[in-house]
């Protein structure tokens, strides 16, 4: 079988105006325009997530589903549909929704997004020497200065200093408002790598991801982009992967030992869960995740 040909974009750099664009503008582009790198790839091809991890984690949400007393999952950017593959055999209903899927007008049980919010392109913000913060272009120098709503949120959620770089959420907690406005009665989990208040990263952290590895991220479409979510600006609870997979039975203990003479498959069986389950609940990796949860029972 031939190989597949790795196409390149040519990054956008210039808007209408001749002018550089903002780095959003070209990362929507990278990702998302007609031949932006999800528009080609599968994510497992080139990062792995909790859902690729362990089926455990799809059988902690099945748990969390029924927890909140409902059949009913809405996977919000499911890439390649794993977790609601696992979800089916759980006896539970599940709509995948991926790019250019209508979302529907009314959405009711459990829905989730992982892994969703960071890939929604933001502006960048970098704040000069006399403390004023600028958007910065595709070209990572500083354009126009920050104003309106961006503004607004930068002074809430993520103040700077001069040097300082910030990913504005505006987007991320437009597109998260957008999903929890449709439920009536139901939990929406929004789970990312993500940072809160007392705890932002002065740099930012923009990063790609190709074929495994973490990687320049270069706006030609030949790589993932990606900055971790301000979590606490999504409105919701916020709390670790760690505490939230250990609530609904996730454990990395191991088995006895015993259980290795009296049933040696089990015991292999459970030592690879254990692992597994580790992975999941690694407070320096997985385990440090945000899930946002929001409960939500509108009166009609
Ligand atoms: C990082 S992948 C995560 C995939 C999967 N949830 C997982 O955990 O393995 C992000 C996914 O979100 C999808 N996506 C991005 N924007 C979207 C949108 N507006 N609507 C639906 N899916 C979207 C992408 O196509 C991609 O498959």
């Amino acid at each position: 079988m031939a190989r597949r040909q790795q196409r390149r974009l040519e990054p956008v750099r210039l808007g209408r105006s001749g002018q550089l664009t903002t780095y959003r503008t070209a990362w929507q582009q990278a990702l998302y325009g007609p031949d932006g790198f999800y528009r080609r790839e599968r994510p497992a091809a080139h990062f792995r997530t909790s859902v690729h991890a362990s089926e455990l984690f799809a059988r902690a949400i099945a748990q969390l589903a029924r927890q909140v007393g409902t059949d009913q999952v809405t996977d919000i950017g499911a890439g390649s549909g794993e977790l609601g593959r696992v979800l089916r055999t759980e006896g539970l209903q599940v709509l995948d929704i991926e790019l250019d899927d209508h979302l529907p007008d009314r959405l009711n049980g459990l829905v989730v997004a992982n892994e969703w919010l960071d890939n929604i392109p933001c502006e960048l913000a970098e704040w000069d020497e006399d403390g004023v913060p600028h958007y910065l272009t595709a070209d990572l120098t500083p354009g126009d200065v920050v104003e309106g709503n961006d503004l607004e949120w930068l002074r809430k959620w993520w103040p700077g200093e001069p040097g300082d770089r910030a990913e504005i959420g505006v987007t991320r907690d437009e597109a998260w408002a957008a999903v929890v406005a449709r439920i009536d009665h139901g939990t929406a989990v929004a789970i990312d790598y993500g940072h809160i208040a007392d705890d932002r990263p002065p740099y930012g952290t923009l990063t790609g991801f190709r074929a495994g590895r973490e990687c320049e991220p270069v706006l030609d479409g030949s790589c993932d982009i990606t900055a971790h979510v301000a979590l606490d600006s999504l409105g919701g609870e916020v709390h670790t992967q760690r505490e939230m997979l250990t609530q609904l039975g996730v454990s990395a203990q191991r088995p006895p030992l015993a259980l290795a003479s009296t049933n040696s498959a089990a015991y292999l069986a459970a030592l690879s869960a254990a692992g597994e389950a580790a992975e999941l609940l690694d407070p320096s990796g997985l385990g440090s995740f945000g899930w946002v949860v929001s409960h939500l029972a509108q009166d009609a």
